[in-house]
Parts: structure tokens; C-alpha cells; sequence
């Protein structure tokens, strides 16, 4: 298995990106989720030869990317998906976008699970649709879905629901079950399920990831996957993502969308998304799934010590941690506070919807000294 390992502070600091640009330099960022390692050396030769070859044009009518997702699912996942019934995109957003636009009318509302990735808000209002909140269940030592809140909002109507799994912010995976049980409901309003599964190549090998559209025949019905290797990977730049359908009649709906949403599709982003999903990224991937493995546990281990007041659940998937820090009383939104006296940038957790108050979001895809630095410096805030 590769080492992967995250660049020194002054290397990242040279990056031009919104992680490294937007606050200035006696900030750590660890608020958007954007990743501080190397690329992969598939993708580094992929870009490289597209770069000596001046290879800079529109994406190919015909292109690898979707059987390599399809290998790649059935590698990672257990899933044969069918590389036929997938078209690509800008990005996750805007797929979720085209999808909805398509699967709602004007002014129908789309369930979302709060607290959520905040464009959510926005996404849905993009298509044209209302939102309709649906919070996940708080069960202690978890975060389910509601699914006899989602019944009754299909019930008085909802005509879809927007699913983030894994979920952002909390990095719940959902498990076969409630995925069926969601697919059960769905089929019987006439609902759709759009499953925004970006951060899916990221769920940790102890817990793994069952996709939507694995979920037997009527998630293949009501089902919609979004997926990228933007997050894994850290391409969000490159402009990459597939929608994915597994039935006649979804694919019937992707396929009427307009060509210009498979155009705007990025060609470096197509090239860098075929080198990740390959086999050989496999040991890259499962390094990177290593690091992020043991840097969640280092969170856990600091702010056990230096943040006892701190809620924290590690996450099954990906990089992002969600802690509650309602018991140190700084507020509704403590990261304003960490931000302007720590010199830390977390996410506000009421972005994520009103059951984000007094929490953060951290992005611990970075190096172990930037977490401890990090939760040092918030904790000096204590003694304040
Ligand atoms: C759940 C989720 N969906 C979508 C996105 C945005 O993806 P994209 O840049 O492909 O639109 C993010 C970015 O962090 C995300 O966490």
C-alpha cells in the first residue's frame, strides 16, 4: 500500500486554490473540503501527457469514463453498474441541478436531510423546486434517516428527495436497509431519489458503502446516482462528475438532457476521473483511506484531551468531522469565534441548517502537526 501523505505547510501555501487563498496566511484552513496530499501517480501521468501534448479541447463524444466507473464500482463496491446508462457533467451540482430541473415541476418540493452540505439549500431552488426538511434522527451514537418523516413528506407531496451518502457534514454511510426501505417509499409516492454519492470512494474499509441504485429493483425504479472522483481525489477544479441511472426510464430522463451538460463536462477533469477510477489507483486510494483512518483517530485522541467539552463521532467516510461545541458556550456559531481569535477556519455549523448551532466542521484531510496545531490553538481559546 502507497504512503500518501499530506504536502509541508509551505508547499500548501503555494497553492492558488479557495482553500489557500481565501483567508490569509496566519490562518490554518480547514473549512472547504478540498485535500492537502499529492496527487495520484496515475493522475499526475495522465495530466502531465495531456499537458506535453497541448491535449486541452472539448471531451470526446465516445470516452473510457464511464466503464471505468463501472470497474471501478464493481472493484470497490460489489456493484455491476451499466456503463450505458451514465452521461457526464460539469460537476456533482450540477448534475444533481439537470436531475432535479427533470424530475420535479416548478415550485414541488424536494426533501432534504439536515444538518446538510449547504448548496443543498441552493441546488434545489436552482432547479426550480422547494425545499422540505427532513432532519436525519439523532440516535445517540448515530445519524439515521427519518424515514417516517420522508413517508410523510411524500405523503402531503414531495415529489423527491435530495440524499447525501455519505453524508456531509456528519460522514454517515446509510446502510442497505434504510437505503431499501428509502427506495420502498420512494417507488410507492412516485417519488425520485437523487443520491449524491460524491464522497462514496471514501467510506473506510471496516464500514464499505452500498450505492443507491444497488438497493434492488425499485431503487433502480426511483433512482438517480451522482458521482465523482473530485473528493477522493481532490480534482474539484477539473470539472468532472457522472450521473448514473439503472433502469430504462431514468436513463430515458438523462438521456433527454441537452447535450451542452455532457459539453461542459472538463477535458482535464474527464482525463484526471478515468486515472483515478483505474486499477491502478486502487493503492493510492486505499494509502490515502490509511492516513484519513488515523487522522480521525488523532481528532478524537486531541480533543479528548486538550477539548473535553467537545462532541465528536468519528465518521465512517471521508474527511470531514462535525463536532458539537455547544458545551464550551461560545454561541450559535462558534467558528466565527475560533476564526477570529484562534486563527482557525472551520465551517459554521448553522450553514448546515438549524441543527448545526454551536457546531463546526473540520477538514482533517491534511497532516497530522495541521490537526494538532489546529486543536491547540482552539484550545488556548479556553483559557481566555
Ligand atoms: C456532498 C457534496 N456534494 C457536492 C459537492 C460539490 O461537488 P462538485 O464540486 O462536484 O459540485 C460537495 C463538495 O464538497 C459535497 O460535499
Amino acid at each position: 500500500m502507497l504512503e500518501v501523505r499530506a504536502l509541508s505547510l509551505t508547499e500548501l501555501r503555494q497553492r492558488s486554490s479557495e482553500k489557500w487563498r481565501e483567508y490569509p496566511a496566519d490562518v490554518l484552513p480547514l473549512f472547504v473540503a478540498e485535500t492537502d496530499f499529492p496527487l495520484a501517480p496515475e493522475i499526475e501521468t495522465a495530466l502531465r501527457r495531456a499537458v506535453d501534448l497541448g491535449d486541452t479541447g472539448y471531451i470526446a463524444s465516445r470516452t473510457p469514463l464511464a466503464s471505468s466507473y463501472a470497474a471501478f464500482a464493481r472493484r470497490r463496491f460489489g456493484w455491476e453498474a451499466d456503463p450505458a446508462r451514465m452521461r457526464s457533467t460539469a460537476d456533482v451540482s450540477m448534475g444533481i441541478v439537470e436531475i432535479l430541473r427533470r424530475v420535479t415541476q416548478p415550485g414541488e418540493r424536494v426533501v432534504v436531510t439536515p444538518p446538510v452540505y449547504p448548496p443543498f439549500y441552493e441546488l434545489v431552488a436552482e432547479a426550480g423546486a422547494e425545499v422540505e426538511r427532513v432532519p436525519l434522527c439523532d440516535t445517540g451514537t448515530s445519524w439515521e434517516l427519518d424515514l417516517d418523516g420522508i413517508r410523510a413528506a411524500f405523503h402531503e407531496g414531495a415529489t423527491a428527495i435530495l440524499l447525501c451518502n455519505p453524508h456531509n457534514p456528519t460522514g454517515t454511510v446509510h446502510h442497505r436497509d434504510s437505503l431499501r426501505a428509502l427506495a420502498e417509499l420512494a417507488d410507492e409516492f412516485g417519488a425520485a431519489v437523487v443520491s449524491d454519492e460524491i464522497h462514496a470512494p471514501l467510506a473506510q474499509p471496516g464500514t464499505g458503502f452500498t450505492p443507491f441504485l444497488d438497493c434492488g429493483e425499485a431503487a433502480e425504479r426511483v433512482g438517480y446516482a451522482v458521482v465523482s472522483a473530485s473528493k477522493a481525489f481532490n480534482l474539484a477544479g477539473l470539472k468532472c462528475a457522472l450521473m448514473v441511472t439503472a433502469s430504462d426510464t431514468t436513463h430515458a430522463v438523462l438521456r433527454g438532457l441537452p447535450i451542452e451538460v455532457e459539453w461542459r463536462t472538463g477535458q482535464f477533469g474527464l482525463l484526471a476521473a478515468v486515472a483515478a477510477f483505474s486499477e491502478a489507483s486502487d493503492d493510492w486510494l486505499d494509502g490515502l483511506l490509511r492516513t484519513l483512518d488515523e487522522n480521525r483517530l488523532l481528532l478524537e485522541d486531541l480533543l479528548s484531551s486538550r477539548l473535553p467539552e467537545a462532541r465528536y463521532r468519528m465518521p465512517d467516510a471521508g474527511y470531514l468531522a462535525w463536532i458539537d461545541l455547544t458545551g464550551l458556550g461560545w454561541g450559535e456559531n462558534p467558528a466565527r469565534r475560533i476564526l477570529k481569535d484562534a486563527r482557525v477556519a472551520l465551517h459554521y455549523g448553522p450553514a448546515f441548517g438549524v441543527e448545526g448551532a454551536g457546531h463546526v466542521r473540520l477538514n482533517f484531510g491534511t497532516s497530522p502537526e495541521i490537526i494538532t496545531e489546529a486543536i491547540e490553538r482552539i484550545a488556548s481559546l479556553r483559557d481566555r
